[in-house]
């Protein structure tokens, strides 16, 4: 199973965002994660739309964007990610009992985009069990969501190994706290794609350490295997 490495856009200098972007694309990282967040599912605001289209331009072609809705509203807005260049789009099960995840799962199909279903840290596995049939990648929040730069909660590890029990050819990834100790936990107990912001764009040389994250990722989940 491939290891996937995403630096998030959100611990970016972002006085000099052109040239943020860029140091992803050259970093060997596999995508850029994308915070959206709407002052309302979470405590913060972020970016949006347009800051999809920013970074499409600023990316080669064919970089993938995957963008995470941090939003009451995913329904309203999936689609404009779509059309403005993110090549997933990942929204939360918290919003499960108002929210048609099936039929917004589908439109984003329809649009050639991946679907990731995210679950918070106190949000069990059982929250995406019914809906696994309808998603490319399970997000696992490894801290509440809203800031960058949190200590990772390790007690949503058995959750990952739970997750990938049911579903073992998804992606399930982790988000919030992720560095080179806390990814290979993460990776042993079953993830295999790994958000990192704060960790990553705090290094001189981020395709270093990407390059080091990775190993470890690799390393720790062939491991989980055996
Ligand atoms: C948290 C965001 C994360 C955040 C991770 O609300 O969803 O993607 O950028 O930041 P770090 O890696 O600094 O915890
Ligand atoms: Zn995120």
């Amino acid at each position: 199973m491939q290891i996937s490495i995403l630096p998030s856009l959100l611990a970016a200098d972002l006085g000099c965002l052109r040239t943020e972007i860029a140091r992803v694309a050259a970093s060997g990282a596999d995508a850029l994660h994308l915070d959206i967040m709407d002052g309302h599912f979470v405590p913060n605001l972020s970016f949006s739309p347009d800051t999809s289209a920013l970074c499409r331009k600023a990316l080669p072609a064919g970089f993938p964007i995957n963008t995470h809705l941090m939003m009451t509203n995913p329904d309203q807005y999936g689609a404009r990610f779509a059309e403005r260049g993110s090549t997933t789009v990942q929204f939360h099960l918290e919003l499960r009992d108002r929210l048609d995840v099936r039929a917004l799962a589908a439109q984003l199909h329809s649009l050639n985009v991946r679907v990731g279903l995210a679950l918070n840290p106190d949000t069990p596995a059982e929250a995406a069990l019914p809906f696994l049939d309808s998603a490319d990648e399970i997000l696992c929040m490894t801290v509440f969501p809203g800031y960058g730069g949190q200590a990772f909660i390790e007690r949503v590890l058995p959750k990952i190994t739970q997750l990938r029990t049911a579903a073992p050819a998804l992606d399930i990834m982790v988000d919030g706290g992720v560095n080179n100790e806390t990814a290979e936990a993460a990776a042993a107990a079953g993830a295999n794609a790994f958000v990192a912001g704060s960790f990553l764009f705090k290094q001189a040389d981020m395709a270093a350490a990407v390059a080091e994250l990775r190993r470890r990722c690799e390393a720790a989940f062939c491991r989980s295997l055996r």
